[in-house]
């Protein structure tokens, strides 16, 4: 019998970037920043408004291109990949915007099921199990054929979830989860977001500007500011840390907070 090599340990990055910048016309909205993400872990980034951070995520996901640098996802630099290439790469990553994007006329169960459809998954029957399966996961169960107008504000932050997470990525980007719902709903939505992480092995990158969230969702924080990296840490780093600017961040003192 021959023997088999050991399988290969996965980097424990999931995502690593370096010396990252942006421009987008006159403006330097990233200048340089490095950072890891570890595989599986929660990360928070905050940062002022107009930071770059959606435009962050909008580059580890392979929406937009750098300007120069490197962005390595698990394992793979994307900053020079063909079109066809970042396809694949997209589909490791779910990504949930701001606003949840549902499409206003298909049902839930429709939002939901419609990764699959994109990814060539015919069988409606499977379809509707994992659709089933995926809101069941959210706490979404009973709500399948609904239209996302009648839903709340925090089911719909749900069945988007449920939408980011039903082809099994790797990682999912959050913009702003939270963003608009009450404190209750809130909280709510960022232990699900922590408990879709832990359960699922899930890299969960969590833009936010919710000082509450961060302990809930996060390992780690990372602060952008002036396209930079300004702090990497623990959220109990984060909250004890001395320096001036991050303490004014952190009370909401700054003006900066979005
Ligand atoms: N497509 C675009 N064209 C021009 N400017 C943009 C574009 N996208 C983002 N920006 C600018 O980049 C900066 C960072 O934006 P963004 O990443 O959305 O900030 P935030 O940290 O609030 O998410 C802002 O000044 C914004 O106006
Ligand atoms: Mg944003």
């Amino acid at each position: 019998m021959s023997a088999t090599p050991p399988p290969a340990s996965p980097d424990p990055a999931f995502i690593r970037v370096k010396d990252l910048t942006k421009t987008i016309g006159e403006q330097h909205i990233l200048r340089g920043v490095t950072l890891e993400i570890a595989r599986g872990s929660g990360v928070a980034i905050i940062g002022g408004s107009g930071t770059g951070k959606s435009v962050f995520l909008k580059l580890v996901m392979g929406l937009i291109p750098a300007t120069a640098g490197s962005i390595e996802v698990d394992g793979v630099e994307i900053t020079k990949l063909s079109e066809r290439n970042l396809g694949q790469h997209r589909r490791k990553i779910g990504l949930l915007f701001q606003d949840g994007a549902l499409f206003d006329s298909l049902t839930v169960e429709e939002n939901v099921g419609f990764p699959l459809v994109e990814a060539g998954m015919r069988d409606k029957e499977k379809i509707r199990q994992k659709v089933k399966e995926t809101l069941e996961a959210v706490d979404l169960g009973e709500h399948l054929q609904k239209l996302p107008s009648s839903l709340s504000g925090g089911m719909r932050k749900r069945a988007a979830l449920a939408r980011a997470i039903i082809t099994n990525p790797q990682c999912v980007l959050y913009d702003e989860p939270t963003s608009g719902l009450d404190p209750v709903v809130a909280d709510s939505i960022d232990h699900l977001i922590r408990r879709t992480q832990r359960r699922r092995g899930i890299t969960s990158v969590v833009v936010t500007h919710d000082m509450k969230s961060l302990k809930t969702v996060a390992d780690q924080v990372i602060y952008l500011r002036e396209g930079l990296v300004y702090f990497s840490g623990t959220p109990e780093e984060l909250f004890s840390s001395k320096d001036d600017v991050i303490q004014q961040f952190v009370e909401g003192r700054s003006g900066e907070s979005s």
